[in-house]
């Protein structure tokens, strides 16, 4: 066969390009780059299912998940639930920082709308959805918390003036009534007070509409519950909007904010109130001012009566700690007494004490390491995505799947935590900052990223109100067993009642 020189340079193109093509190939085989899309993760398989049995049937939840991630890592799938599992920062980064489109909630959230109302949350679209994110975020920022710490500590006060010299009592049940009446006061308001069994008889139907069957069945009439709940929210949606109305009139009356918080009205109510969307500058309507304030009464309540529970009942556990506490609490009342402006040697700058207490503080986030009140948060891949795992393997998660993060075995990975198991409060201190050196995404008891709690702030305050109080005031014993947790609640809760002996005593300041 005769090659003529246009077809001898043409082969010499072909073979140069096959050359350069084969060497690239080469190269990123050696360097590790995946030429196709990425597998998708491992399947965990029946043999592994049928493993979790034993911890299914104790209820060990994080045993379960445990079991899992030792077996199939950081990234795996359990086939049947169409559910992938992210575990740890470097997985996980993708479900707090992936984009809206890719990372969304999908219809996961569809039994909150008969909750809350139409008119909020995943009731409504996305960007509206976030506007009224921001409005939360107003209402809670340092600024405005500021002023919620007076009523927030009167409510603690008043509280605990009705425990005798000594007794014992179900911590649980106490601060639940406790941080229902600081939410009562702080985010609904006054006039909530003045009717504020009925709002909480209220708000209760609503909680106990959300079930296993709702969360499938979100609209069914058939299911009692749902009943109850449908018809409780219309009542307090009706009460709260009444509100609202009146105090957009007044409002309307006198324009002065400041009269307004001369009234007592400087609850997180008014600034939905307040509230403006961004793109046509309209006030937040009755309904949706409603829905939004119960919505966030339900984020609260739960959450934080858990978090002091568990603060307790781990600081009564261990000596050593609690003792910290005390101390750091006696040094903070000299301090803060010295300093009061009024020269009566009390605390008049709430604030400022409460903010002023990293021992104590570590002792909470330590206790919300080990017993995250949401304990897994989900999402929908909109679209298929890829994730890297910290021993660098990728893998391509399917759309359509859901996607968790279960915050409860994150919290506990050996390579942040030091002998995760441990209850350490030290792990957060000065020198070790385990989270910190852990990097983003490394400690996610309030979420990360974009949807992450707009609440911690406030959570943290009514926290150590309560906590400070109490350490100040009463010597504690825990003298029911150290709580398991409950699993079976769809928020899981200290189980059973938490019995606490209390003895008041004068702490010494000078
Ligand atoms: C110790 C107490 C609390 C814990 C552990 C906690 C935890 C969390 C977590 C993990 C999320 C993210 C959920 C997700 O991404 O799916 C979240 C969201 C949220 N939290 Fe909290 N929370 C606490 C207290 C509060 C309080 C006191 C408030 C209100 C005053 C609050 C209001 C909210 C709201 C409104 C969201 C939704 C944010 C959004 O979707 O953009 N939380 N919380």
């Amino acid at each position: 066969m005769e090659i003529t020189s246009t077809g001898a340079v043409l082969l010499a193109i072909a073979a140069l390009a096959i050359t350069a093509a084969v060497t690239e190939i080469a190269r990123r085989r050696r360097r590790g780059v995946a030429c196709e899309t990425p597998p998708p993760p491992p399947v965990v398989n029946c043999t592994a299912l049928l493993g979790l049995l034993p911890a299914l049937l104790r209820g060990d939840v994080p045993a379960m998940m445990r079991r899992l991630y030792t077996e199939f890592g950081s990234v795996f799938t359990v086939g049947v639930l169409r559910v992938t599992f992210l575990v740890g920062p470097e997985a996980s980064a993708h479900f707090f920082q992936g984009l809206e489109s890719e990372v969304g909630h999908g219809r996961l959230f569809e039994f909150t709308v008969p909750m809350f109302g139409r008119e909020v949350g995943h009731g409504v679209d996305d960007a509206t959805r976030m506007e009224q994110g921001r409005f939360f975020v107003e209402a809670l920022k340092p600024n405005r918390l500021r002023i919620h710490v007076d009523p927030m500590v009167q409510e603690v006060e008043n509280y605990f003036a009705k425990w005798g010299q000594d007794g014992t009592v179900d911590l649980k049940h106490e601060l639940e009534q406790l941080l229902l009446l600081i939410s009562g006061r702080c985010l609904l308001g006054r006039e909530v007070m003045a009717r504020f069994d009925e709002v909480c008889r209220l708000f209760r139907d609503i909680e106990n509409g959300l079930n296993l069957m709702s969360v499938f069945f979100p609209y069914s009439r058939v299911i009692p519950s749902n009943r109850r709940r449908d018809a409780a929210r219309e009542k307090l949606h009706a009460i709260i909007s009444d509100i609202v109305r009146s105090r957009k009139l007044q409002g309307d009356h006198h324009h002065d904010h400041q009269e307004a918080a001369g009234n007592g009205k400087h609850d997180v109510l008014q600034s939905l109130i307040d509230s403006r969307y961004r793109d046509d500058g309209r006030a937040a309507a009755e309904a949706e001012v409603a829905g939004l304030v119960i919505s966030l009464l339900f984020a609260a309540k739960h959450t934080s009566t858990h978090a002091s529970v568990w603060t307790g009942a781990r600081l009564l556990s261990h000596r050593e700690f609690l003792a910290a506490a005390v101390d750091e609490q006696e040094h903070l009342v000299r301090k803060h007494a010295a300093a009061a402006a009024d020269g009566t040697g009390t605390i008049t700058d709430h604030y400022g004490f409460l903010t002023d207490m990293p021992t104590l503080h570590r002792c909470i986030k330590e206790a919300l390491r080990l017993h995250p009140p949401a304990p897994t948060m989900v999402r929908t891949a909109l679209k298929q995505f890829a994730v890297r795992t910290r021993e660098g393997h990728e893998y391509r998660v399917p759309a359509g799947h859901t996607i968790a993060s279960p915050i409860v075995i994150s919290n506990r990975v050996a390579y942040i935590y030091k002998d995760p198991h441990l209850y350490d409060p030290g792990r957060f201190g000065p020198g070790r900052e385990e989270d910190k050196v852990g990097g983003k995404f490394s400690y996610t008891s309030f979420g990360g990223g974009r949807n992450s709690c707009v609440g911690e702030g406030y959570a943290y305050l009514q926290i150590k109100a309560i906590w400070s109080h109490l350490l100040r005031n009463f010597e504690l014993r825990l003298v029911s067993p150290f709580p398991k947790t409950d699993w079976s609640k769809l928020v899981p809760e200290p189980k059973g009642k938490v019995m606490v002996s209390y003895k008041r005593r004068q702490l010494s300041t000078t």
